[in-house]
């Protein structure tokens, strides 16, 4: 039987609209599983909506419908939107279905009956848009520490979750599990942030409202929301139910995908119930980034939201996957703007691939009159090519399997630009000229083919429906589309027919284009003074909450900034250090006492090319010994290429000591 793999995005409030933001992480579980059963995995994909609570209840009794007619209609909407985005879920769960509501308050009864869930009185703050309770020490100014708006104070009967007891098994899961949060550094907020501070006893019933879920053995109690909603990923699979046959075959889940705000809930919260219902915990929680726009969270209470229905219509589906998925490097927040996105469309699209194809089927049907011939001439030429091609696959996998869609997307571009250079180095139209140099034309054409057709399986997990049309213009017979023949070369039969198609991803003119989407949804930067307060304190918030993967940019303020301290430093003597080939130890004037700095460049310079040098060094950093040799400090050097270094040299006029900021 084939492996299983089960992975969920967030259920999804239908509080409104759907935006980009929300169609980014979809975007990202859908590749996810489109790459997973392209592998032969028996995929299980599930997404849905979380749709009660107190949130929804006011919004319904706003527009003058029942909660259940106020949702109905969003859940519809947001159904279409996924079938336009090419969602390939294989279920989509309603909090308010039917089935998961009675294994809701199966769930709630067992989690009692094992004592982890007693009456007691609540008292503290609430903030409704995000459906979480605070303690008033929490609170930042007054306000959620989460959204930064307005929470009410509640008080009433209410039943408790001992999250208390969990925060110690917690840890030591964290521990034992390397890997189930991630990126890593979310796990050490988790750690630090919320549970080394001590973890509280978690209300899980209100009463001072109806639509959610009531307690079985106690009705005028209904069962937080949070508690509801992450049970999802059980109750879908019929956990608690008559059936639980598919409980039985996918769970744990392998990867519950989440916005980076909710993580908490989907490491603290849930593995504790969990482990209070005696379950596995899921194998993986990642965290991602969010969409920014103007620097600011896409949210809807902002008014800075981006439809992906418009631009879907403009662009074309596979083009806003394209982009979701190779300009934000996953786990970090990334910022949206119209003019990345028409250049990404422009160059990456039009340009690389769009291009490629329609090159190579015009050349065939102007030299062979589209259909080539079973000769075949290798050149020293192809073998380049030929490599890339055939290790592509396998480079993309382990980025794919890591999560990293924009890195795994830069690998299969790699080989597309490999493949249009293949052109300006074999030179068709030179070749095209001499009639003894057919045959070898003939393969040249075949060996373009097979990497198209090698990069467009590639492709398919990301953007679904362009592979087929690559297929279709190149002659390529479905057989050799599957994610297996991609890490194979010269497959196909030599004797290929190519049909013209339409352009895959037509030129956008790149100023109309922009004026026009800039008049529909500004994304461009606005100047601070005109940032609304919301926006500035996400982006301080930001700071404290955006962790993300080594190597990649984040947001941070000023103030984060004028934490490091930078000073000109002048090299006076600088030694290699024994049984250490990579480093160099440096004696620097910083202007002061003087400083020791060890440091990783000797492959790249010899102690005499630096002697008398002025550096940046990193002056406030906590000493560090370096292969038994203590570095104080560190200078500051640029990643010049795949494997160079170049050390930031100031000019000599620069005074040693000299604060740099
Ligand atoms: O949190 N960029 O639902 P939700 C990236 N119902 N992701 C974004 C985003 C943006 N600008 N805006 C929202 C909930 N998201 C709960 C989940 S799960 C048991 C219950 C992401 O509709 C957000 O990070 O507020 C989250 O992962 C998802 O959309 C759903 O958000
Ligand atoms: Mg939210």
């Amino acid at each position: 039987m084939n492996k299983k793999f089960y992975i969920t995005t967030p259920i999804y409030y239908p509080s409104d609209k759907l935006h980009i933001g929300h169609a980014y992480c979809t975007v990202a579980a859908d590749t996810m599983a489109r790459y997973k059963r392209m592998q032969g995995y028996d995929v299980m994909f599930l997404t849905g909506t979380d749709e009660h609570g107190q949130k929804i209840e006011l919004k319904a009794a706003e527009k003058g419908v029942t909660p259940k007619q106020y949702v109905d209609n969003i859940v519809a909407g947001i159904k279409d939107l996924w079938k336009l985005l090419n969602i390939s879920n294989d279920r989509f769960i309603r909090t308010t279905d039917d089935y998961h509501e009675k294994a809701i308050q199966k769930i709630f009864r067992q989690l009692y009956d094992n004592g982890d869930i007693y009456k007691g009185h609540y008292k503290g703050w609430y903030c409704t848009p995000c459906e979480s309770f605070w303690t008033e020490t929490q609170l930042k100014d007054g306000k959620c520490p989460d959204c930064g708006r307005d929470v009410t104070l509640s008080e009433e009967e209410a039943y408790f979750f001992r999250l208390s007891k969990y925060a110690d098994k917690l840890l030591k899961y964290y521990e034992d599990h390397p890997g189930f949060i991630e990126p890593q550094s979310r796990q050490n907020e988790m750690i630090n942030n919320f549970i080394k501070p001590g973890l509280e006893d978690l209300c899980v019933s209100r009463t001072s409202f109806k639509w959610g879920v009531p307690v079985d053995f106690d009705d005028k109690h209904v069962i937080y929301v949070w508690v509801d909603a992450l049970s999802n990923y059980i109750t879908a699979m019929g956990y608690g139910s008559d059936d639980d046959s598919d409980f039985q075959k996918y769970w744990p889940a392998d990867i519950h995908l989440v916005g980076k705000e909710i993580v908490r809930f989907h490491t603290i919260i849930w593995p504790a119930m969990l482990m209070s219902l005696n379950l596995p915990l899921p194998k993986k929680v990642f965290g991602h980034g969010w969409l920014v726009i103007g620097g600011g969270k896409m949210s809807k209470s902002k008014g800075n939201v981006v439809d992906p229905v418009l631009l879907c219509d403009r662009y074309g589906v596979d083009a806003i996957r394209y982009f979701l998925m190779r300009e934000i490097p996953f786990g970090s927040d990334g910022n949206f703007t119209n003019e990345s996105l028409i250049s990404r469309i422009n160059s990456d699209l039009a340009n690389d691939l769009g291009n490629l194809v329609s090159r190579t089927v015009a050349m065939i049907i102007k030299y062979f009159g589209g259909t080539l011939s079973d000769v075949n001439i290798p050149d020293e030429l192809d073998n380049e090519l030929i490599e890339l091609a055939r290790q592509t696959k396998s480079s993309a996998e382990s980025y794919l399997d890591n999560m990293q869609f924009s890195n795994a997307l830069s690998e299969i571009w790699k080989l597309i630009s490999r493949t249009n250079k293949y052109i300006d180095e074999t030179m068709p139209w030179v070749l095209a000229k001499d009639e003894s140099k057919k045959d070898r034309l003939n393969t040249v054409m075949y060996n373009l083919c097979e990497a198209i057709r090698i990069a467009a399986i590639l492709i398919t997990p990301f953007m679904p429906s362009t592979p087929a049309k690559i297929a279709d213009q190149i002659g390529i017979d479905e057989k050799y589309m599957t994610w297996d023949s991609a890490g194979q070369w010269g497959i196909m039969p030599r004797n290929i027919t190519v049909a013209k198609g339409d352009t895959l991803f037509p030129r956008i003119d790149p100023v109309k284009e922009l004026a026009q989407l800039e008049a529909i949804v500004p994304t461009k930067e606005p100047a601070d003074d005109k940032k609304s307060d919301e926006t500035k304190a996400d982006i301080a918030k930001g700071n404290e909450k955006a962790s993300v993967p080594e190597g990649i940019a984040s947001l941070i303020t000023i103030d984060d900034f004028a934490k490091v301290e930078l000073k000109a430093a002048k090299i006076i003597s600088c030694e290699p250090v024994k049984r250490a080939k990579k480093l160099l130890c440096l004696q620097l004037d910083d202007g002061d006492k003087g400083r020791q700095v060890v440091s990783g460049i000797a492959k790249w310079y010899k102690p005499e090319d630096l002697i008398n040098k002025t550096v940046i060094v990193v002056s406030n950093l906590k000493p560090a010994k370096l292969c038994g040799v203590e570095s104080q400090g560190m200078i500051l050097a640029a990643d010049a290429g795949e494997d160079d270094v170049k050390v930031v040299f100031l000019d000599e006029s620069v005074p040693a000591g000299s604060k740099i900021r």
